[in-house]
């Protein structure tokens, strides 16, 4: 019996959108498991920070500039892996915006800026790191961030629920086109968490907001960031090697509800 299942030593991995919230979390993670971690973000300073912090409690990681919306960056991301860390295992599509609009006041470059970031931004990385894993030829791990949004209708999220309704399909076609290369691919779809992401604040403020997650999360509160790193250590390591395609709900029961 392995006991070592979880062991992400000698693994490269990316965490995109890790200068804050849950990539932060996820990308600490992932470092205390061993993997060595690219921490990339379109706020580059805040990328730094969390080196930082994974450098402190002796993991290994850089940083480095990434906008997941435009191709070039994201193949330049992969290209900076390579040249840090000589390989990429795991990739984490994480980073992400929200704007809560009613669908009537939703503008057309509103609907432009989350659909590139949201699911043009996965498909990027995705393409870029699964030419490297295919070249590398020892399979790898792609993991990205849906949201419950992606099954059920919250009001405001009509673009922000369209993309990761998206993210969950392109999950499991790009799980069958690489299953024979051993890359295997998942999502991890959060209910709410504690961190609020940027632009969201107001909403989450509202009294109403704040009885609806309670009311209609079993556990009957929000998510901690760390509540992350298990399942983000899980579909990187070697204890999920049969698992791909799947969409992993961490939302303290609110879709079984
Ligand atoms: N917070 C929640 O309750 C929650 C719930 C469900 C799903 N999610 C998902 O989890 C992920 C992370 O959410 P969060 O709460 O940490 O959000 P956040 O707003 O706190 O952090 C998002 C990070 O992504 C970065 N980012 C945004 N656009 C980028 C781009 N184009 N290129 C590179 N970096 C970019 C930001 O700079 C920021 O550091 C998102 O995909 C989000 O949809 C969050």
């Amino acid at each position: 019996m392995n006991t070592n299942l979880f062991d992400l030593s000698g693994k490269v991995a990316i965490v995109t959108g890790s200068g804050r919230g849950l990539g932060k979390a996820m990308a600490t993670g992932l470092a205390e498991f061993g993997a060595k971690v690219v921490v990339c973000d379109r706020a580059l300073d805040e990328a730094q920070q969390t080196v930082k912090t994974i450098k402190a409690s002796g993991g290994v990681a850089d940083a480095t500039f990434v906008d997941i919306s435009v191709r070039q960056s994201c193949e330049d991301l992969i290209k900076f892996t390579l040249d840090t860390f000589g390989s990429v295992d795991v990739l984490v599509n994480n980073a992400g915006i929200d704007i809560i609009k009613p669908t009537e006041a939703l503008s057309e470059s509103e609907w432009d800026q989350i659909l590139d970031v949201d699911l043009k931004g996965h498909f990027n990385c995705s393409q870029f790191a699964a030419i490297q894993m295919i070249k590398q030829g020892k399979g790898g791990s792609i993991i990205n961030i849906s949201s419950i949004a992606s099954v059920v209708a919250i009001q405001g999220l009509v673009a922000y629920s369209a993309a990761k309704g998206g993210i969950n399909q392109l999950t499991r076609v790009m799980a069958l086109e690489f299953a024979s290369q051993k890359i295997r691919v998942n999502a991890i779809a959060p209910g709410y968490f504690e961190n609020i992401m940027d632009g969201a604040e107001v909403e989450h403020e509202k009294p109403e907001k704040q009885q609806q997650i309670v009311t209609f999360t079993p556990m009957g509160r929000r998510g901690k960031s760390e509540e992350l790193m298990g399942p983000v250590v899980f579909l990187a390591s070697d204890a999920s090697s049969y698992i791909t395609g799947a969409v992993l709900f961490v939302d303290g029961g609110y879709t079984a509800a």
